[in-house]
């Protein structure tokens, strides 16, 4: 999934984020404004904001809002692939004037290294969106766990987690009517044309995505609509393509209420808080190092 995010694919999917069928972004949205005076419990001037992935600053300021309260001076340190971290950065930093920002241009795992031992000041990590539904479900336990050893004892993570819910709003949230879905989906092709030299043609290839309730995920894929062959010159590989054929783009997984307390707990982490909105279309989950 970190290939859809260069210049382009990071712009298209901040669309994807405001389209009416995309429910993950306002739901979670009106979740942090709701919990501000809840979390405001958990922290104090110690605290510092990391966050994995800095995409729409409109989350991170709803959260640096409330570090605002009691903070005359905050950092902020932003991990992100994308090289759209800079101009992010600048935008946020425009907004407040005590705010620190350190950025990170890196993979979550490098920069997750970068973040272990570096002080004694405690961290609040937050992972927002439904990037962690990203992940198998086995990597996604790597990847807590690569979190919660990195994390001191009194060190904060706040993760968003997409719930199950009825199969046709889940489909048209990832595809929807504008076709923007589908040109982020497509983005990824473009990509490899330009950074490796092939040549898909891009409308000989269709959005694909479908639910699977038993896997509870929603499966992205680029469908051939002819038979075709590409060639990706810079790896020397050909491939043959039948017509409906499909290319795996990327899984979305979605969590029950009853899946997510185990799901952390398992890891060593202990549960401190969980927030939905009244439909329990998504969650955030607070925890810290048991
Ligand atoms: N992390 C996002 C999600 O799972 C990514 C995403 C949204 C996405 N729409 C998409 C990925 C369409 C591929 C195609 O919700």
């Amino acid at each position: 999934p970190k290939f859809f995010y260069d210049i382009k694919g990071s712009e298209l999917f901040e669309k994807i984020c405001s389209l009416p069928e995309y429910y993950p972004t306002r739901t979670e949205i009106s979740i942090l404004e709701q919990l501000q005076e809840d979390l405001l419990e958990y922290l104090d001037e110690s605290f510092r904001l990391v966050e994995l992935g800095s995409g729409s600053s409109t989350k991170t300021r709803l959260i640096l809002d409330i570090f605002e309260k009691f903070q005359s001076k905050m950092e902020y340190f932003p991990i992100d692939i994308s090289d759209i971290l800079a101009e992010s950065s600048e935008i946020l930093q425009s907004h407040y004037e005590n705010l620190h920002i350190t950025g990170i241009i890196d993979t979550y795992e490098g920069g997750l290294e970068f973040l272990k031992n570096y002080d004694t000041k405690k961290n609040l990590i937050i992972f927002l969106g439904s990037s962690y539904g990203n992940f198998s479900p086995e990597n996604g336990v790597q990847f807590l766990k690569k979190i919660h050893s990195t994390m001191k004892s009194g060190d904060l993570f706040l993760i968003g987690l997409d719930l199950v819910k009825d199969y046709s709003i889940l489909e048209s949230a990832y595809n929807d009517s504008k076709g923007v879905t589908a040109a982020f989906n497509l983005n990824v092709l473009s990509r490899i044309n330009d950074e490796l030299d092939a040549d898909f043609d891009l409308n000989n290839f269709a959005h694909h995505s479908v639910y699977n309730e038993q896997s509870q995920r929603i499966e992205m894929y680029l469908k051939s609509l002819t038979n075709q062959t590409v060639v990706i010159s810079q790896s020397n590989i050909t491939i043959p393509l039948r017509k409906d054929e499909l290319i795996h783009t990327e899984f979305s997984h979605k969590f029950k209420p009853s899946q997510l307390n185990s799901l952390f707990e398992d890891i060593g982490f202990e549960v401190k808080h969980i927030w939905c909105d009244e439909k329990k279309y998504f969650s955030l989950t607070l925890l810290s190092k048991k």
